[in-house]
């Protein structure tokens, strides 16, 4: 949440901070700011709402320099206002900043800054912090021979709690940007004769692919030619530079109206994209290249914990539905934010898996912490290269399912709930699962790309379904076994978007309950598939129809259904036990989109929300 973008270098600092901004949009967008250090002083713009307004403020009045500092804001402390908005420049004038993450002491800092003499401007955290950046530079004007600008940011920074990715200018140092990160993302971008800073790789897409990655506790001082890493500590640290790849065009929209649509419709290349490569030679198990845990380890494991947040923490719920059905592993569910307070006891046989599409979320990431921390060897599944989670990790999996703008993950999930079901193939395959079920388990993988595909071409009349539910307010979602995890997605596909208010449920538990709501002003979107339970399933249709609810249905072809039970049915290609998650994700992702297409809602940006949750 909230993205950073800095340059220094010889060309105009505004068009490469506004490029990368756009980029970066989608980890917030209540206001935008940047400012670029000239000759005499500052030039500062700021503005809420999205980088485009900040865009024709700088058009109208251009920002020309060399070095300058960007930000776009999911707010946290503060109101979305102008004021609040970043960078934040020190009461003296001499420093400015933006800043990603939350200062949890910034109320005593502010006390102790206000005693002597600074003054405020906004509600922000982060204007507490540049103004003690600036009280150090004040206080100690000799620094033995060390960047004073160096110097000072580190050692305001050695009394914050809390999480920050920054970037900060000093008037009196025009050459310079100091970056430091504690819980936040933060990337050096190597040009020729420029760097650049950046809070993940998609905003330095026009300029270099090579990047350092910062870890926490390290700052770093750039300037066009050189760039120099340390600790808060002040210990020297040997930086890495790693060679990128970003495909330019995978962040273009092409003719799709939306990123939530073109997401939605890339999923048969993405879900191909997750299974390449990554099958024994007789087709009979997965294989993992990046694991980093041998098999005969795996098979002492006789506990795994799954741990994510959002979307993502739905796709361990398919996943403990897949492993415990087909390698007989005992599974736990935990929402990353809970488990890192928690405590819960683990067993020492335990492994722990994280899902997170960024990788960068910060509960998540506090979580493999602490598992890490008790011993645990920690694995995820995770998309984005290079992303903190993938480099804390023990090893794990990364889905390459291309980069994910829409703020709703569609993509993401299918791929990980996709990898979910190689992994449960995988150490079925190393327990009790016989060849043939592993061929026929592989065969069925294979065959998701097309069947999903399948689905995609039915879009028109999905969207024909959902301009008839466009209007309603409230909406169930209901579904049994690894239907319901769907459910829960499908309720909040509908809820981040279009604001309705939707709830996901197990079916069976509907009448415990949130049948209550069931009226002809509340639809209910029952996910049918064959099986032991079906018919189980058409009796909790039934108790809805009877209260005058509305019924969508999305089934396996192979369902029938008495006259007049269901009042839309969407019908998905019938399939093996393991990929029917994913099938049935496709038509609830886009009965979701349509809804709030057809609501004029912001799809991509909804209210509220970013992409990458970096604050607690
Ligand atoms: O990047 P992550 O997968 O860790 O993100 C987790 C959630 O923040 C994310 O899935 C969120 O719930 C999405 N907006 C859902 O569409």
């Amino acid at each position: 949440m909230c993205g950073i973008v800095g340059y220094v270098g010889a060309h105009n600092a505004s068009d490469y901070l506004l490029d990368g901004l756009k980029r970066l949009e989608y980890r917030g967008y209540d206001s935008a700011g940047m400012a670029v250090l000239t000759p005499d002083g500052y030039r500062l713009a700021r503005k809420t709402g999205r980088v485009s307004n900040l865009a024709t403020a700088v058009q109208s009045a251009p920002m020309p320099g060399r070095v300058g500092i960007s930000h776009t804001r999911w707010a946290t402390h503060g109101g979305v206002t102008e004021a609040n908005a970043h960078p934040h420049i020190s009461s003296d004038g001499v420093f400015a900043i933006v800043h990603n993450g939350v200062i949890e002491n910034y109320a005593n800092m502010k006390n102790f800054l206000l005693q002597k003499g600074y003054t405020f401007s906004s509600q922000t955290d982060t204007e507490a912090l540049v103004n003690l950046i600036a009280y150090h530079y004040a206080k100690e004007p000799e620094n033995n021979g060390k960047n004073r600008f160096v110097e000072s940011v580190r050692k305001a920074l050695l009394h914050v709690q809390g999480t920050y990715g920054i970037a900060v200018l000093c008037k009196d140092h025009p050459g310079e940007i100091v970056a430091a990160r504690k819980g936040s993302p933060l990337i050096i971008g190597l040009g020729d004769n420029e760097n650049l800073i950046a809070s993940d790789a998609s905003a330095l897409a026009l300029k270099t692919s090579r990047v350092i990655y910062l870890k926490d506790g390290e700052l770093a001082l750039v300037s066009d030619r050189s760039h120099r890493v340390i600790t808060t500590d002040d210990e020297t640290v040997q930086t890495v530079v790693h060679q990128i790849e970003i495909g330019l065009e995978e962040y273009e929209l092409g003719d799709f109206r939306h990123y939530m649509e073109k997401e939605i419709f890339e999923q048969p290349t993405a879900l191909h994209n997750a299974m390449r490569g990554r099958f024994s030679d007789d087709s009979s198990t997965a294989r993992f290249g990046g694991l980093n845990i041998d098999p005969h380890e795996l098979r002492q494991i006789d506990r795994i914990l799954l741990c994510a947040c959002g979307t993502a923490w739905h796709a361990c719920l398919v996943t403990e539905y897949l492993i415990e059905k087909y390698a007989r592993i005992p599974v736990e569910v935990e929402y990353a934010s809970e488990f890192r307070y928690r405590n819960s006891p683990l067993d020492k046989n335990t492994l722990v898996v994280v899902i997170s599409q960024s990788g960068e979320t910060i509960d998540t990431l506090a979580a493999l912490r602490e598992a890490k921390r008790k011993g645990f060897k920690v694995m995820a599944i995770t998309n984005v290269v290079g992303s903190t989670i993938a480099r804390e990790v023990d090893g794990g999996v990364y889905q390459h399912a291309g980069p994910e703008i829409g703020v709703a993950s569609t993509k993401a999930f299918t791929s990980q709930v996709l990898i979910g079901a190689m992994i449960a193939l995988y150490l079925g395959r190393l327990r009790d699962m016989s060849y043939s079920d592993g061929v026929a388990f592989v065969e069925a993988l294979k065959m998701t790309p097309d069947l999903v595909s399948e689905v995609l071409n039915i879009s028109d009349k999905i969207h024909a379904i959902a301009k008839n539910y466009a209007h309603y307010e409230d909406f169930l979602f209901l579904g049994r076994q690894n239907m319901f995890p769907i459910a829960l997605e499908g309720a909040l596909k509908l809820k981040e978007i279009s604001y309705v208010h939707a709830e996901g449920y197990p079916a069976a538990e509907m009448k415990h309950g949130p049948i209550a709501l069931v009226s002809e002003k509340c639809p209910s979107l029952f996910l049918v598939t064959d099986g032991e339970i079906f018919s189980k399933t058409l009796s909790n249709i039934q108790e809805v129809k009877a209260r005058k609810g509305k019924v969508i249905v999305i089934a396996s072809d192979c369902c029938e259904f008495p006259d007049g039970l269901v009042d839309d049915l969407i019908q998905i290609p019938s399939c093996h036990d393991a990929i029917q998650p994913v099938i049935a994700s496709i038509p609830v992702q886009l009965l979701s989109y349509y809804i709030a297409v057809e609501r004029g809602c912001d799809v991509d940006k909804p209210r509220n929300l970013a992409k990458s949750v970096t604050v607690e």
